[in-house]
C-alpha cells in the first residue's frame, strides 16, 4: 500500500512558497498559531505546505505543529540563502545543518553545541545530518535541470549575514556553503520527533556588504529556482 503520509514543505517568506501553493490541487487549509497549513497534491504527491516567517523560533514552531498535526514522512525546508564561497543563483543542498549562533563556549562547550532532552536524559550535537536519500534525489534532479548543485553544510542563525569577515568565519569554522535563518532549527524540530528532513536553498546574495542590495534583487528568482527543483524532485521523494 502506498505511504499516505504527506511531505511537509516549509519556507520562511511568501516568495519561497507561493508558487508551490498556487500550483497545488488544494484539498484544505488550516490556520494554527497564525500559520496557514495548505494540504493538497503537488505533482501527484500528497503535501502540506506552510510559510513560517524568518528565524529559528518561527521555523521550529511551524515544523513542530506540522509534525504533530499532519505527521509528514519527510519535511523539506526550501528557499534562499546567503552564499559562502558559492555564487548567486547556485543551489545548495544541505548534507548537515548547524546553528552558528548557538554559543555556550564560556561553559566549556564547543561552538554550536545543542543539548536536547531525551526522556530523563539528555543528548548533545553540533551538526544534524539531512536525510541522505532525499538529499541525493535533490542533487540528481538539480543535475538534470540546472546542471548541478553544491552539497554541504548549511549554517543557520537569527542574523541576516551581510559581512565579509562573518562569511569567511562561517566557512572556516563550520565548512558552511550557505547561511540562512531556518534550516537547522527546522532540522532540530524534525530530529526531536524522529522525522527525516532535507534543506534546499538557492543563493540570493553573497552574505557580504552587497547583500542589502543583492537580496531584494535576486530573492524572487532564486526562490523560484529552489521551488522548481523541489517540484521536480517530489515524485521521487
Ligand atoms: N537568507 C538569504 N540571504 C541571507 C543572508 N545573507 N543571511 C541570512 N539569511 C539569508
Amino acid at each position: 500500500m502506498e505511504n499516505k503520509k504527506p511531505i511537509g514543505i516549509i519556507g520562511a517568506m511568501a516568495v519561497e512558497v507561493k508558487e508551490l501553493i498556487a500550483h497545488m490541487e488544494e484539498s484544505g487549509r488550516e490556520e494554527i498559531a497564525g500559520l496557514v497549513f495548505h494540504r493538497g497534491i503537488l505533482d501527484g504527491v500528497d503535501c502540506v505546505v506552510a510559510q513560517c516567517s524568518p528565524g529559528k523560533v518561527n521555523s521550529a514552531v511551524c515544523a513542530q505543529i506540522m509534525i504533530s498535526t499532519y505527521h509528514p514522512r519527510l519535511v523539506i525546508n526550501i528557499g534562499v540563502a546567503g552564499g559562502v564561497g558559492v555564487g548567486i543563483g547556485d543551489l545548495v543542498i544541505a548534507s548537515a545543518l548547524v546553528q552558528h549562533d548557538f554559543d555556550s563556549t564560556p561553559l566549556g562547550d564547543p561552538l554550536g553545541n545543542i543539548t536536547i532532552c531525551r526522556g530523563e536524559g539528555e543528548e548533545s550535537f553540533i551538526m544534524l545530518e539531512s536525510d541522505k536519500q532525499a538529499a541525493a534525489v535533490l542533487l540528481e534532479e538539480a543535475g538534470s535541470i540546472y546542471g548541478g548543485a553544491h552539497m554541504g553544510v548549511i549554517a543557520t542563525g537569527d542574523t541576516f549575514v551581510a559581512d565579509r569577515e562573518k562569511n569567511r568565519w562561517l566557512g572556516a569554522t563550520f565548512g558552511a556553503k550557505a547561511v540562512e535563518m531556518e534550516g537547522a532549527s527546522t532540522a532540530q524540530a524534525c530530529y526531536m520527533n524522529g522525522v527525516p528532513f532535507a534543506v534546499l536553498r538557492a543563493i540570493s546574495d553573497n552574505a557580504n556588504d552587497d547583500s542589502p542590495v543583492d537580496f531584494p534583487t535576486f530573492a524572487r528568482e532564486s526562490a523560484d529556482k529552489s521551488a522548481r527543483l523541489l517540484a521536480r524532485a517530489l515524485p521521487r521523494l
